[in-house]
């Protein structure tokens, strides 16, 4: 290396650590950007539409590639999803609810009734617990093992997810991914969210990695969820398992 690029080279890394200070300052006087929220959509399995039963989805857990009862897995790319709550000052939520649901291997999701495009639910992968429940722990992290959402028509591949605080929604939202950031202009979520500016929050860029449970090929995700919430000095008992729903 030349005496230029040396120089360069300091310059490079004195702006990277002036950045890095900048945006801790920023997040210091102005706090986290809060994740956006994005529609429900119409097929959340505990809404007023739905007709299916939804007693044993109540109690699904964070694994939804074993189903209560069964023991084949669901069809589909593993996918390991964690990431820490946080409010927009940065401090870890503990005690919160995150759900997930997404479209099973074949675009399907758990769901019959009104409202929205077709779910054709004679397709489903009975083998997927198409929903899933975790709370988060003393560091805010909340984890699931599930598989790679399903494609159905019109939409970029998407989970969904709320996160409930002492049984109140805080947010409603849906984690796309970057290899679609192409389509995104064509999906009506993605769309508002990049108008909006704040796509990058919600978007997830996966790496190929092993799930520890069994060494099967998995792709594993992580994301920070910033909510605009305020901890009160009550909290919640926090309590987190990675297991199968149905123990
Ligand atoms: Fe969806």
């Amino acid at each position: 290396m030349n005496f230029l690029d040396h120089l360069i080279a300091r310059f490079d890394r004195s702006l990277f650590a002036a950045a890095l200070l900048l945006s801790t300052l920023v997040t210091t006087v102005f706090g986290l950007t809060p994740t956006p929220s994005a529609t429900e959509g119409p097929f959340y399995p505990f809404n007023s539409g739905q007709r299916l039963d939804t007693r044993a989805l109540a109690k699904a857990g964070n694994d939804l590639t074993l189903v209560a009862g069964k023991t084949k897995r669901a069809s589909g790319t593993r996918f390991l999803l964690s990431g820490t709550l946080v409010n927009t000052s940065g401090t870890a939520i503990a005690g919160a609810k995150i759900e997930i649901w997404e479209a099973d291997n074949n675009g399907v999701y758990y769901y019959e009734g009104p409202g929205g495009p077709p779910n054709d639910f004679a397709d489903i992968d009975p083998n997927f617990q198409h929903y899933g429940s975790t709370i988060t722990d003393s560091s805010g992290a909340w984890s699931f093992r599930t598989i790679k959402p399903g494609k159905y028509e019109g939409r970029v591949r998407h989970f969904h997810y709320k996160v409930k605080i002492g049984g109140t929604t805080i947010l409603t939202s849906q984690f796309v991914f970057e290899e679609d950031r192409n389509s995104f202009a064509d999906d009506m979520v993605a769309d508002e969210l990049v108008r909006e500016g704040t796509i990058d929050l919600a978007v997830l860029n996966p790496i190929p990695g092993v799930d520890p449970e069994d060494n099967a090929a998995a792709l594993i995700a992580s994301k920070q969820i910033v909510v605009d919430y305020t901890i009160s000095a009550k909290a919640v008992v926090p309590s987190i398992a990675m297991h199968p729903s149905h123990r």
